[in-house]
């Protein structure tokens, strides 16, 4: 391989022009091999294929900017390894952002780039101990969408790759839908081997999650979230669930993923409002952590909205910091887990109440946050200026702050139910100040009354 050359042709300065020299034995074997070579289609190819190769190669090598020998020992997997790593160390930014979780032997890292769906393969090659056996299973929605660039990027890692659609909608979190999904990998015999993907939002991360962690005492499991909220939540920290007749998210595992992918380029297909619903999530972070996240939040929004993705990665990033720090901390969610929470246990009651159509998830924890900010002034807290921030922040993302159609008192009821509640106390996670979450006792008096504050007149 040589080094950087300075390409003479001036047509080229705006590329960076790569030569993959394979050598003429191996250009033989391939070329001569293919049917559809119309150079090669006459009487003697060999000899044809030696002089285009004469004739060419000198041309290739002084237009290219970077010569690269393949290693024909590798597959084409380590080859392209190889190569982005010579590209990253002069600069070029094709390696995703790497995060990792520790958890001792549950260890593993969260993969944030751009179009890093088509190097699925050479991502997950990096992982120990995965075989090359894969089932890929997506929704209706999201399947058509990236199956096939995700398979296809597998494959160039060779990757035996198969596909399982389910329901697409937060009613097929079922246990029905997990049972018609064992019974579909037990019908493409999948052992204890294969690698589940799960590429999709929450509902699909959440129901392959708890089949990969049950279906055969578990298989691997590979997150690869394509919702803003999956990609900052959901996927990392290793919560599986599907839901019950009676209640959301009520059977579950802990599994942790060996790897997460998040590819940026498929929130470009996402509707407009399960963006909105991940913004949610992701001030949620920033007022979690406290500044200066919340300032980059803040300056970055109106980008975002415009449909601008560039601070998103950092963004994502950040968010998935701040979750892996605290899943390091408590990963069986015994303690300082319930902090991710923050604006749920309102919005938990107004998405039961509205029977899970009214609001989505992130709509109801950003009235559940302005609630939550609320209740922390009474409490004296924060000062009003914080709270004002809740609103004016999550009004710009297009969120509501307040809830209509539904009546304070049903909402206590469903507040009831909350797992967190103890002693006939709502136990709610509140900002002592900016940056700094604590979970307080709550009576049903400034609770109702908050109720009533956030209901729309
Ligand atoms: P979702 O999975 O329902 O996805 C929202 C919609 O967007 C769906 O219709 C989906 O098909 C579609 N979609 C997904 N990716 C797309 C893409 N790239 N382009 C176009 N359409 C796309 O919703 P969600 O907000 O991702 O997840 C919500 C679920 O996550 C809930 O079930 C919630 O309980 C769960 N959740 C779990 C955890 C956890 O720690 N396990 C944390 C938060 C939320
Ligand atoms: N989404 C909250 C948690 O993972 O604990």
């Amino acid at each position: 391989m040589t080094g950087v050359q300075t390409c003479a042709l001036p047509i080229w300065q705006n590329f960076h022009v790569i030569y993959l020299d394979l050598s003429f034995d191996e250009l033989k074997a391939r070329l001569l091999r293919s049917k559809r070579r119309p150079l090669l289609k006459v009487e003697e190819p060999e000899k044809r294929l030696t002089e285009l190769y004469n004739q060419r190669r000198n041309f290739y090598r002084e237009a290219a900017h970077q010569i690269f020998v393949p290693d024909g020992n590798l597959s084409a997997a380590r080859n392209s390894a190889a190569l982005l790593d010579l590209l990253s160390n002069l600069g070029f930014d094709f390696e995703p952002a790497r995060l990792s979780v520790d958890l001792v032997e549950r260890s593993y890292q969260i993969l944030i780039g751009d179009d890093i769906l088509a190097q699925a393969g050479r991502l997950v090659d990096q992982v120990d101990g995965l075989s090359r056996r894969a089932v890929i299973i997506s929704n209706g929605t999201v399947g058509p969408l990236y199956r096939q660039t995700f398979a296809a990027g597998l494959k160039k890692a060779d990757f035996i790759v198969d596909y399982i659609e389910v329901g697409t909608g937060e009613k097929y979190k079922s246990l029905d839908e997990a049972n018609n999904l064992y019974d579909a990998l037990l019908a493409k015999r999948a052992d204890r081997d294969t690698v589940i993907f799960a590429l999709g939002g929450g509902v699909v991360g959440d129901l392959v999650g708890f089949v990969a962690s049950t279906y055969m005492r578990g298989l691997p499991l590979v997150q690869v979230p394509t919702t803003l909220l999956a990609q900052v939540d959901s996927s990392v920290g290793g919560k599986t669930a599907v839901n019950t007749a009676r209640a959301k998210n009520s059977v579950g595992t802990f599994y942790q993923p060996r790897v997460v992918i998040s590819d940026l380029e498929t929130l470009k297909t996402l509707p407009p409002r399960e963006l909105q619903a991940g913004l949610a999530e992701v001030v949620k972070y920033g007022f979690l952590a406290g500044s200066p996240f919340i300032d980059l939040i803040e300056n970055s929004l109106e980008g975002i909205l415009k449909g601008d993705f560039t601070k998103l990665k950092e963004l994502i990033y950040r968010c998935c910091a701040y979750k892996a720090e605290v899943v390091e901390e408590d990963e069986a969610d015994r303690g300082r887990r319930a902090v991710l929470n923050y604006g749920h246990t309102i919005g938990h009651a107004i998405e039961a109440a509205s029977g899970y159509r009214r609001y989505n998830h992130g709509e109801a924890v950003s009235i559940g946050m302005v609630g939550a900010a609320l209740i922390a002034k009474q409490l004296g807290f924060i000062d009003d200026e914080l709270t004002a921030r809740h609103s004016r922040l999550l009004k710009s993302v297009g969120l509501p702050v307040k809830y209509s159609d539904l009546e304070p008192e049903v909402l206590l009821e469903h507040l009831k139910l909350d797992k967190k509640r103890q002693h006939g106390k709502h136990r709610l996670i509140l900002l002592r100040d900016l940056g700094e979450p604590v979970i307080v006792k709550v009576n049903d008096e400034l609770l109702r009354a908050t109720l009533m504050e956030l209901k729309e007149a």
